[in-house]
């Protein structure tokens, strides 16, 4: 069914609202709802068989085998099955995802998680080191964060909590947002205001903690765009957000001057450090000076920042902090009267990893400064080479003006059929939209010797592959493609869940 080009645009910029209730309408229509349901199933069939073909069949069961598998077959497939997955990430192939990966730091962390594997700080008291590495994480970040954990002040003092990774630290932050902010202005219905590049976890944690969230446009370098956000704020906005540094073009929106209008305005700001702030921290040490984007900055409230990524931990932990004790307490969970006695958890979850805990502390402190400037260094050096490199493509254009986080896109070529290229290339990078445009995520793996240049080689090609052929209809250029051009949101919104059920169906 093809949609003239005004009637979508027209369509694309209806208030979502309205859209999803005309799409539900149409989609009850007798026609209208059987195509849409046939071209649905037919997606999600091609998914499924896509992801069978991928799945390995060793030690596949339909169900609990009735006898148990012996451990050393056990074992001896688990190796066979992760030495296969191995190569892409180890080599360098992967845009983000494995951050450190070198063999030695990660057998020193299987070393500690093998100690740990039965600690749970919901019990302080039967591992009570436990409960001093998680301490002792918040307390080194803080500092690495422009705050002072140790400051007597109580509305001063940075403070925080361990959580699962960025998504659950921003939701945290959200939710202690809205509770301070119920308390001390009575805002029952609040919203946040975050540029639209700010990561998803915010839409996910309005959605689920009953706020509005209002997403700004950025401006075309992909930074947030300081009146824009200043023109979203009314009477309800709780809390506004920057990222240092932004997934999608890794790029630092001016915390300094949003996070000042903030002050101003008495809203709480959050800066979303996940990605960024264990790079940041360290770089202008590293000999890449930047702007301030933490706790030194006097409208900054909360900030998260991700051991996991670049904090070189394994997956499992982020940070989560606040300025001043009264917010923190807003994100705790107490329930003084159940049957099952006295109950307090810090974040959402109940039982937790002590073995995560350990093996992220330990990570911190063998690395020690020293080692986090190291390894800044390397990524900022290998990533400056990568950006001029993509610089000198001449189809292809780089976004804004990012450290690390290196996004492009292109006037000439279909960049989504460059991103497919380059997967056929071994490469699995991030397809962005809003938009189109591709991005790598430099880490540690790329800074490997040749990795850069064999990136670069592999652009060259794909870019000159792109140049003068037909766009086929395999791959993810014709899934953005599609995307892109639907009007109804909420379609889009089926076939990512649809994909997400292949996965536990297939
Ligand atoms: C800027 C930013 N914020 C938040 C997140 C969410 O982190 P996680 O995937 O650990 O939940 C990410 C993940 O890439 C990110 O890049």
């Amino acid at each position: 069914m093809e949609i003239p080009v005004a009637a979508q645009t027209l369509l694309n910029r209806l208030p979502k609202g309205v859209t999803r209730r005309l799409e539900s309408v149409l989609e009850r229509l007798p026609v209208v709802g059987d195509l849409v349901r046939a071209e649905k199933k037919k997606v999600s069939d091609s998914m499924k068989a896509s992801i069978r073909k991928h799945r390995p069949t060793e030690l596949a069961f339909s169900e609990l085998p009735e006898t148990g598998v012996a451990t050393e077959m056990l074992l001896g497939t688990l190796r066979e099955l992760s030495a296969r997955e191995a190569p892409m990430w180890r080599d360098g192939k992967v845009s983000g995802g494995v951050y450190h990966g070198d063999e030695r730091h990660l057998a020193f962390l299987n070393e500690v998680y093998a100690l740990y594997s039965q600690a749970n700080p919901l019990h302080a008291d039967v591992w009570p080191s436990v409960a001093r590495f998680e301490a002792d994480l918040v307390a080194f970040t803080a500092k690495l964060m422009g705050g002072d954990a140790k400051l007597e002040n109580d509305e001063q003092v940075v403070c925080g909590t361990l959580s699962s990774g960025g998504t659950e630290s921003i939701m945290l932050a959200m939710k202690a947002a809205r509770d301070l902010m119920r308390t001390r202005k009575g805002i029952t219905r609040g919203n946040i205001v975050a540029p639209a590049s700010a990561h998803p976890a915010f839409d996910k944690a309005a959605h689920t903690l009953g706020l509005e969230i209002r997403r700004v446009e950025v401006q075309d370098d992909g930074r947030a765009d300081v009146e824009a956000m200043k023109a979203a704020v009314d009477g309800n906005t709780i809390v506004m957000v920057g990222s240092a540094v932004s997934f999608p073009h890794g790029v630092l929106d001016p915390i300094e001057t949003l996070s000042e209008l903030a002050y101003e305005k008495g809203l709480l700001f959050h800066t979303d450090a996940c990605l960024g702030g264990f790079i940041l921290a360290f770089a202008a040490d590293a000999g890449f000076p930047v702007p301030r984007f933490d706790f030194s900055l006097r409208g900054v409230t909360s900030m998260s920042a991700d051991t996991h990524k670049f904090g070189y931990a394994a997956k499992g932990t982020s940070v989560v902090l606040y300025r001043g004790r009264a917010l923190r307490r807003a994100q705790y969970f107490t329930t003084p009267e159940w049957s099952g006695g006295l109950y307090v958890t810090p974040g959402f979850a109940g039982s937790r990893p002590g073995a995560l805990i350990a093996q992220a502390w330990a990570t911190m402190v063998s690395l020690g400064r020293e080692g986090y400037v190291r390894h800044t260094k390397s990524v900022l050096e290998t990533a400056r080479t990568i950006r001029r490199g993509i610089e000198a493509i001449p189809e292809l254009k780089v976004i804004g003006d990012p450290l690390w986080v290196i996004a492009f896109r292109s006037e000439q070529v279909d960049v989504y059929r460059v991103l497919d290229e380059m997967a056929k290339r071994g490469w699995s990078l991030n397809g962005l939209q809003s938009p189109p445009a591709v991005h790598l995520c430099v880490t540690l793996r790329h800074t490997q010797p040749g990795v850069a240049e064999t990136f670069l080689s592999d652009l060259r090609a794909s870019v000159e592959a792109v140049r003068g052929t037909p766009p086929s209809k395999d791959g993810m250029a014709p899934v953005y493609g599609l995307a892109s051009s639907l009007p109804f949101k909420g379609v889009v919104s089926d076939l990512l869940s649809a994909y997400v059920d292949a996965l536990y169906d297939a």
